[in-house]
């Protein structure tokens, strides 16, 4: 099923390559800020007919057309393109992410980083893997000598002043915060050591379900910002080496 997962991932990165920089429309989602394009309806349409082609029981949640129930145990949960925003100003930030889950628990989860040409994969309890190379997250245990990253929810307003806070409380105690725009990403990051670690708040289940068990299965740890477990419908995560979570964790509990 892996397999197949990652062919449809494939497939799916190259219509979205192909459509970058292109000429597209966007038309607006909840606000001006929150953009859908032609090609993230495009690209869901194509892995929704794969699915119901090669797994017609299953059932599926996908971000631009919803959730389409069966009696299966399995649920494919699909971002078509995470990181609209990026895709549509033309920087070449996105991915598509693809998990499945069977009885609620994420089984599979695949992102393909379309511009960097690697597919990150993970099965539960056989590891994670940036195209054949086995992922490590980091062994760095100092926030001061940390690489953080997170993202902004698209209601920011309804958030602040809390997210100005405590960013500006993570510039000063790590090394350095990046935001890249797209949380899969960020997630796949984290599981290759390359990111220390990542919080965000008000996340949606298919912006973290193949990418939570990527970290996981690269030795990382996903809670919520109290550092309880999550499932993919809870909105916060905080996904790190597992190194440094207390010290986050203290800074967006206090
Ligand atoms: C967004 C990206 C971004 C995150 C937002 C998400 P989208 O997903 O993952 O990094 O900060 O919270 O909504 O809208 O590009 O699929
Ligand atoms: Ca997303
Ligand atoms: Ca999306």
């Amino acid at each position: 099923m892996l397999n197949k997962i990652i062919e449809i991932a494939k497939e799916a990165g190259e219509i979205v390559k192909d459509g970058f920089q292109s000429k597209f429309e966007i038309d607006y989602k909840s606000n001006s800020t929150d953009l859908v394009t032609e090609y993230d309806k495009k690209v869901e349409a194509v892995i929704i007919n794969f699915i119901r082609k090669e797994f017609p029981s299953h059932s599926i949640l996908a971000e631009e057309s919803g959730q389409s129930e069966k009696s299966s145990d399995f649920r494919w949960v699909i971002d078509p393109i995470d990181g609209t925003t990026n895709f549509a100003h033309g920087l070449p930030i996105f991915s598509v992410s693809i998990g499945v889950q069977r009885n609620g628990k994420t089984i599979f989860g695949v992102v393909n980083d379309v511009m960097m040409g690697t597919i990150y994969s993970a099965e539960l309890g056989n590891g994670s893997y940036s195209n054949n190379t086995k992922l490590k997250v980091s062994s760095n245990y100092e926030l001061k000598k940390s690489l953080l990253v997170t993202g902004f929810p698209y209601d920011l307003e309804n958030y602040l002043p809390n997210i100005s806070e405590k960013f500006s409380e993570f510039l000063l105690k790590s090394r350095a915060v990046r935001r890249l725009g797209s949380a899969a990403i960020d997630f796949c990051y984290i599981a290759a050591g390359v990111f220390d670690g990542y919080w965000e708040m008000n996340l949606y289940p298919w912006d973290m379900c193949a990418g939570k068990l990527i970290v996981e299965e690269a030795g990382g740890l996903v809670t919520n910002f109290s550092g309880k477990d999550i499932d993919i419908f809870s909105k916060e995560i905080l996904a790190t080496n597992g190194r440094i979570h207390s010290q986050m964790r203290e800074i967006l509990t206090s």
